[in-house]
């Protein structure tokens, strides 16, 4: 007999939130969920790990570096595998990609305790608008989009955030707004299915939690392939990944690919349950 397969999610979700649900049809009945801080869980004993809403992490970033340094030292499996984990903590990991020559949103990184002068960097960057956040996020949170009359009244909160972040600025992308994020979802490094998250009137951020809607839509033939492009680029195996980017001109640039704990949209495309289970199964028997 094998050991069960153990999710792991966070205690606002102990039975794994609702999208993710979708899966459990498709994978062996003694499979379980556990919280992924909890101290009386003993890893060791499941076949595997699967990384699933783990949606407070951020908020104990070196909490989880220690606990993925723990579960990698036992030689518990995980999916995705925990230096993958680790290298998509913090945004830097764009710039690799960008090395690898993943076009991504245009980026000037800003280390923490640096003097930066945010009007010449935008002056610089010929960016009549940014947004500045801050490179470890979810949610949108500490995000700001800046109109080009907003930005030197922002420097001073900008020196006080770089007191206790790095941060990253970007021009802001308007294709945002109308046409929206798109997030490409990938099992296996095999195209699955995509959503369009449009945010609400009023708001630059997609993300459900500010009102975002989720249109389950079709990308042309073109974008998934520049989509899939992107991923072999980064050319890791990994079980799941979602390729976040907004739509310039026809051309794709990256805004997040996320390998940890992204929301996979499974209730968008029937087949997207089962086709993610066996990914879990060829990753982790
Ligand atoms: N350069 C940009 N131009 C336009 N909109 C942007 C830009 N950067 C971020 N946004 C908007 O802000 C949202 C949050 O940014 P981003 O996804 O980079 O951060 P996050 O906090 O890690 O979010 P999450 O992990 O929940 O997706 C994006 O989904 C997008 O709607
Ligand atoms: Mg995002």
């Amino acid at each position: 007999m094998t050991a069960p397969l153990v999710f792991a999610t966070c205690k606002a979700y102990p039975r794994l939130d609702e999208d993710s649900r979708l899966v459990l049809a498709h994978l062996p009945a003694e499979t379980q969920i556990a919280i992924w801080n909890d101290p009386t869980i003993d890893w060791m004993r499941y076949g595997g790990v699967i990384i699933r809403s783990i949606w407070d992490y951020h908020h104990h970033a070196s909490a989880f570096s220690a606990w993925l340094d723990e579960r990698e030292a036992e030689g518990t499996r995980l999916c995705n595998p925990a230096p993958m984990l680790r290298w998509n903590m913090n945004k830097t990991y764009l710039r690799d990609l960008e090395r690898q020559g993943v076009p991504i949103v245009p980026t000037v990184w800003l280390g923490r305790g640096e003097v930066s002068d945010l009007r010449a960097i935008a002056q610089q960057q010929g960016w009549q608008e940014v947004v500045v956040k801050p490179i470890i996020s979810a949610s949108g949170e500490n995000t700001w989009r800046l109109r080009h009359s907003d930005i030197a009244a922002f420097q001073p909160r900008l020196e006080r955030l770089l007191t206790a972040y790095d941060l990253m600025v970007q021009p802001f992308i308007p294709e945002i707004i109308d046409e929206g994020e798109w997030s490409f979802i990938f099992f296996n490094g095999q195209y699955s299915h995509a959503v369009r998250k449009q945010p609400a009137p009023g708001e630059f951020r997609s993300q459900s939690e500010r009102g975002g809607r989720v249109i389950f839509d079709q990308p042309t033939a073109a974008m998934i392939q520049q989509a899939q492009r992107m991923l072999q680029q980064f050319n890791k195996p990994h079980t799941y990944a979602r390729v976040d980017v907004v739509n310039r001109d026809g051309q794709l640039l990256l805004m997040e690919l996320e390998l940890i704990e992204p929301e996979l949209y499974l209730r968008a495309d029937e087949e997207a349950p089962a086709r993610f289970a066996q990914a879990i199964m060829q990753s982790l028997r």
